[in-house]
């Protein structure tokens, strides 16, 4: 490329000079022979005429050659395929992964829809899931508040900002430790987190295979991930009393019996379902989950990014330039934790390594909870979450949520306290090298670094990964145009982008 980029540049004046009108002799009257002698005039002037064709021809090569390598770059030698990458944005190395397959939906999963969408099925008789998780936005909250209003009057705010329900397709269980699929005798979470205590946590480098089984808890719904699966999750929001509000499983059960509901539960699940409550609403919770799984608008991998992975799709320099500080292990480092590559087995990144970190997220005053001082959301160590709270080296660890789409929320963060990505990025960039732009200040003045979790558990909060490891004082991991860049690199997440 190079090679021919300078052939290029040099001729071009060559060409202009020798161009037939202007240097080219006028033709010979018929009959009359130029002078052959050798060095004389008509000689030099066939020389110059072989010389101009063969540049002429280099140059058709070259800017075929350079043609081809812009159209696909991925079928050039690396260092040619990233020059092109680097001046035009399109991937040197495209990849294939596995979509899930797109199939008609289910008679259950449309049940689940029409479920899913249904308001009359909350005491307020206002509020569906959709309230909350809308479809126009990436099955997040559709306005920028911190927390939504719920409750049997809608007037009762939420604990936590309801996350996108996009992605969640090939969320894997909550565990501890190594693969429990593999130990003889089943082990319980708190046997587990025992087993895990003391073993030294694997620092987590963008682009590198951690070095040591994952320590920390990995999987499961919710941001403290105490649901395992859609269908148990989804009666979580019907009885809570400050979501769907249900007084008890009873309430879910009398509206699932409405008329309009009754000849389609008989159908599909048989008419016994329709005398057991348990049953009734278990097939209701399981038809929610159906339509999750199966209509692809909840994992439809239709982002830039995607598109830019396979090669479909071109990124601007600002993208690509976030890009690469993203997986920039001594820079920005996100895709240590928020997974930015197609995994080994050809699946399509999920931007989660599904595990759990404290990060020491400034607190959310705003929050009703938290009028009270006392009060503190930690997580996976409660207070919502309880059947762990005794593994108290877990307090302040929260579900690392996936970036898919995320730069549609207006609400940030276990507690939502930041609203645009902007703050989002500079609590990553500041909170150890200038903590005082991202805490308050007590009344005496000093600064209240991580003043969302008590003091005795601030040292689970993650201090030795990038670009958390930075120290007071120094240069922070990131400029502002690096934070500009991410940031529309973030964008290309977004799913529904059209390519031509
Ligand atoms: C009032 C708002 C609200 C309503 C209504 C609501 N949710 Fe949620 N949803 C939330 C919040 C808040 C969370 C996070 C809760 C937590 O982490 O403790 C959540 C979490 C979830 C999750 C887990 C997502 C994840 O990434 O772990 C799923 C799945 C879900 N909701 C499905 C539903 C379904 C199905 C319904 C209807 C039956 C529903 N939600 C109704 C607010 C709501
Ligand atoms: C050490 C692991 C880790 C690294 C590195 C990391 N994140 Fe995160 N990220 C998390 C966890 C955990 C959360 C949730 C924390 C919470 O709510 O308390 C999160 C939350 C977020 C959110 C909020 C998403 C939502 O739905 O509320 C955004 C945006 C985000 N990260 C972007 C980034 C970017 C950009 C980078 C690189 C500058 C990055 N993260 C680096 C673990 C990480």
């Amino acid at each position: 490329m190079s090679v021919c980029i300078a052939s290029v540049r040099v001729p071009v004046p060559v060409i202009a000079m020798s161009h037939p009108n202007t240097v080219l002799p006028p033709a010979l009257p018929a009959g009359r022979q130029p002078n052959r002698t050798p060095g004389g005039r008509a000689g030099r002037t066939s020389l110059r005429r072989i010389v101009l064709r063969v540049v002429l021809g280099l140059v058709i090569a070259c800017a075929a050659l350079a043609g081809y390598a812009l159209a696909y770059p991925e079928r050039m030698p690396d260092a040619i395929g990233e020059a092109v990458e680097n001046m035009t944005g399109a991937n040197a190395h495209p990849v294939h992964f596995e979509r899930p397959a797109v199939e008609p939906m289910s008679a259950i999963a449309l049940l689940g829809k029409q479920l899913f969408n249904d308001p009359s099925l909350s005491a307020s008789g206002q509020q569906s899931c959709a309230s909350c998780h809308s479809a126009s936005h990436a099955y997040g909250p559709p306005n920028d508040l911190s927390v939504q209003l719920g409750g049997p009057h809608m007037q009762d705010a939420g604990y936590r900002p309801p996350p996108s329900l996009t992605y969640l397709y090939r969320q894997a269980p909550f565990s501890i430790g190594p693969d429990a699929a593999d130990a003889d005798i089943p082990v319980s979470l708190d046997q587990a987190a025992s087993a895990a205590q003391g073993v030294q946590r694997a620092v987590k480098t963008a682009g590198a295979a951690p070095a040591a089984p994952a320590m920390v808890p990995q999987g499961g719904l919710f941001w403290d991930g105490r649901a395992d699966s859609l269908q148990r999750q989804a009666l979580g929001p019907l009885t809570n009393p400050v979501e769907m509000a249900n007084k008890d499983l009873g309430a879910v059960v009398q509206k699932l019996s409405q008329d309009k509901y009754r000849d389609t539960f008989g159908k599909l699940f048989g008419p016994a379902v329709l005398h057991d409550p348990n049953l009734l609403a278990s097939e209701a919770m399981f038809a929610i989950a159906r339509f999750q799984i199966e209509d692809p608008s909840f994992h439809a991998f239709s982002s830039k990014y995607d598109y830019w992975l396979e090669g479909r799709a071109r990124l601007s320099q600002a993208e690509l330039h976030g890009l690469r500080l993203f997986n920039d292990q001594n820079k920005a480092n996100c895709a240590g934790c928020h997974l930015s590559a197609v995994s080994r087995d050809g699946l399509p990144p999920m931007f989660t390594d599904q595990q759990y970190e404290a990060l020491g997220v400034p607190r959310n005053t705003s929050l009703a909870l938290n009028k009270d001082p006392k009060f503190y959301d930690m997580g996976t160590c409660g207070p919502f979450r309880k059947d762990i709270a005794d593994q108290t080296q877990y307090c302040g660890m929260f579900l690392t949520p996936t970036l898919r789409n995320t730069a549609t929320r207006h609400a940030f963060f276990h507690n939502g306290v930041y609203h645009d990505l902007k703050h989002v990025m500079d609590f990553y960039n500041l909170r150890n090298t200038s903590p005082e732009k991202i805490y308050p200040r007590d009344a005496s003045g000093k600064v209240q670094k991580y003043d969302d979790l008590p003091a005795k558990y601030q040292a689970n909060i993650d201090v030795a990964d990038a670009p958390f490891d930075r120290k007071a004082g120094e240069k922070p991991a990131m400029t502002d145009q690096d934070i500009d860049d991410i940031i529309a690199f973030l964008k290309t997440l977004n799913d529904g982008y059209k390519v031509n």
